[in-house]
């Protein structure tokens, strides 16, 4: 049940190089608690999902621990909303899809995500107007500490921009284990987003169904964002800052085609624009490099060592930090 020396370079998007020293792939609660009681105390401890969101920075020692709990159900449902319960294993796109399929409301604008529903509360995945924490019931988890069971509402989550009580705050104290979403039967979906908009245009609202909605996102996303199984790459490499409105102004007076969106803490940037006008859109440095569609993602051409990931990252932050006094943040997490 436990592999021990196990090669992780299939199970990182980014296609780093690096090994386990102990990998479990638990498939029920009963079988994680397990795992979990025979680690040693004070052995390190690691979740992934479909690793994609993660910067592998060398081997992982201790336990590894990849949830493979991958049932969907509906949980209950009344007039109005429908709650799903989904293992953590399970591909978040295979959700979205079964979901969509059905007529249900609250995942389309999330469609073609990669990576696990595990992961999504993790790092609240956002895309196209729409967060997870819009439509998320509960989450349960199984504390490391101890074994035993936790539950989250949304609230308890303390959910923020590509962030949460799991990343954050209380980091490595929970193994998420099932995540339950409130989806609607009926109502308008989310087309408000840019590219999304000007799609459904001229279409009255209630002709607008989530189906196509997952449809106009897939082909948004695959126009621009590389497919990690054709080119290796973890997302968004960097969060978008948020700069306070005297900075944008001045940003503004400099930069007039400048790309920003208000913010409750001031004025969040565009961080692609900032990376494209620093010149790195479509540019390598050995084999990665800013993808060419899309210059926030960070792609693996191929055989990139983690400090080739990391040269390049510091190269953007240095030039976008120089030419637009913004910091920018690195959104997938290193490990270990
Ligand atoms: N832009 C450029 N050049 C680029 C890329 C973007 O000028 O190379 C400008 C464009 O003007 C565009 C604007 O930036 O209008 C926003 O770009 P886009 O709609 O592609 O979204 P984003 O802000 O770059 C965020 C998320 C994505 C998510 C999209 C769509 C973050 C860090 N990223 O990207 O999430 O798919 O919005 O909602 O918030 C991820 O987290 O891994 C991810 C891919």
């Amino acid at each position: 049940m436990i592999e021990r020396n196990a090669d992780l370079s299939r199970a990182n998007t980014l296609a780093l190089p690096a090994r386990a020293e102990c990998l479990a792939r638990p498939d029920s609660v009963p079988r994680l608690a397990e795992v979990l009681a025979g680690r040693a105390r004070h052995e390190p401890l690691f979740v992934l999902g479909e690793g994609s969101n993660v910067v592998l920075a060398g081997d992982l020692p201790g336990l590894t621990v990849i949830p493979a709990l991958r049932h969907i159900e509906r949980l209950r449902e009344d007039e109005q909303h429908v709650w799903v319960r989904a293992g953590a294993g399970a591909v978040w796109d295979q959700l979205v899809a079964e979901t969509v399929a059905r007529g249900w409301l609250g995942l389309e604008n999330l469609s073609l995500i990669p990576g696990t529903v595990g992961a999504a509360p993790f790092q609240n995945i956002g895309a196209y107007g729409a967060e997870l924490a819009d439509v998320l019931e509960e989450v349960e988890a199984v504390a490391v500490e101890d074994g035993r069971t936790v539950r989250f509402n949304a609230e308890q989550c303390d959910f923020g921009y590509r962030d949460s009580l799991f990343k954050s705050r209380r980091r490595g104290e929970f193994l998420i284990t099932h995540v339950t979403v409130r989806l609607n039967r009926q109502g308008h979906c989310r087309t408000d987003y840019g590219g999304l908009a000007q799609q459904f245009d001229d279409l009255p609202a209630r002709q607008i169904t989530p189906a196509a909605v997952r449809r106009a996102v897939i082909a948004l996303r695959q126009s621009k964002l590389p497919d990690p199984r054709a080119l290796a790459n973890a997302g968004s490499f960097f969060k978008n800052p948020v700069v306070d409105h005297a900075h944008h102004q001045r940003l503004l007076a400099q930069y007039p085609d400048l790309v920003a969106f208000p913010h409750q803490q001031g004025v969040k940037l565009a961080a692609g624009w900032l990376i494209e006008r620093a010149g790195w859109k479509g540019r390598n440095l050995g084999p990665v490099g800013m993808h060419r569609e899309q210059a926030l993602v960070l792609v693996n051409h191929g055989g990139a060592s983690v400090s080739q990931v990391l040269t390049l990252a510091g190269a953007v932050k240095d030039d976008v930090q120089r030419l637009f006094q913004v910091e920018l943040e690195q959104e997938p997490v290193v490990l270990p």
